[in-house]
């Protein structure tokens, strides 16, 4: 299985990925690394193990339909069977929705529905949670909305700071992801059922999601 992995940043979640399929853990080849910032330090990674990468900036001259046609070319042309949202800090409209329906997942640092958004870790501490974590979702039109396929808790401890919490919460990501993608690849989880205008609730009791 191909994958396409979108990135903004550091990268650690891509960097787990490559070392679950070097373990051979995760059966899936990443064919590109794309980013929305040329700055981002996970394409870097990309480079050093001569994975394509491409960097498809936000201009406002632009606007987000001609970005997200943009991203969608770009995409397209690296043949993705899958793509990953990895720390990919945007939301994707209906060009890339529509290029690629119920084939986008995504990896939140919270339980969604809960603390959706940019800071799942500082909201979910903010809000005095006891229990946090990660989700892997389908990616729909929302910001952060879309069918849950699967979830890690995370304790939130008395003396967390947001970057505490989110470095706990990333050991978890780090396991989760690269297992959802290998069921993905393995046919385990079916996404292609899976539509983008499907109410939520009725698409995620479509998901097959065997224990992860
Ligand atoms: C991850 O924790 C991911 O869950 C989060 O960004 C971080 C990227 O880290 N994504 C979101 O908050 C999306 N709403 P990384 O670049 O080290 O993989």
């Amino acid at each position: 299985m191909n994958v396409v992995v979108l990135v903004s940043g550091r990268g650690s979640n891509l960097r787990a990925i490559f070392e679950a399929i070097d373990a051979g853990t995760c059966s899936a080849k990443i064919v590109g690394v794309v980013s929305d910032r040329k700055t981002a330090a996970a394409l870097d990674l990309a480079a050093e193990r001569d994975v394509p990468t491409r960097v498809v900036p936000l201009r406002k001259i632009d606007g987000r339909e001609r970005w997200n046609e943009q991203l969608a070319e770009e995409v397209g042309m690296l043949g993705p069977d899958l793509v990953v949202l990895a720390g990919f800090m945007r939301v994707l409209g209906a060009p890339m929705l529509r290029r690629f329906p119920g084939r986008i997942i995504n990896i939140h640092p919270a339980l969604l529905p809960s603390f959706a958004g940019h800071d799942g870790p500082g909201d979910a501490l903010e809000a005095g949670v006891r229990i946090t974590g990660c989700t892997v979702h389908v990616v729909d039109a929302g910001v952060d909305t879309g069918p849950i396929i699967a979830q890690t808790a995370v304790p939130v401890l008395g003396d967390d700071t947001a970057d505490t919490l989110h470095a706990r919460i990333q050991v978890q990501e780090h396991r989760l992801l690269p297992r959802v993608i290998h069921q993905i690849a393995i046919g385990a989880i079916e996404l292609d059922p899976l539509r983008v205008n499907t109410p939520v609730s009725d698409a995620s009791r479509s998901l097959t999601v065997p224990d992860l």
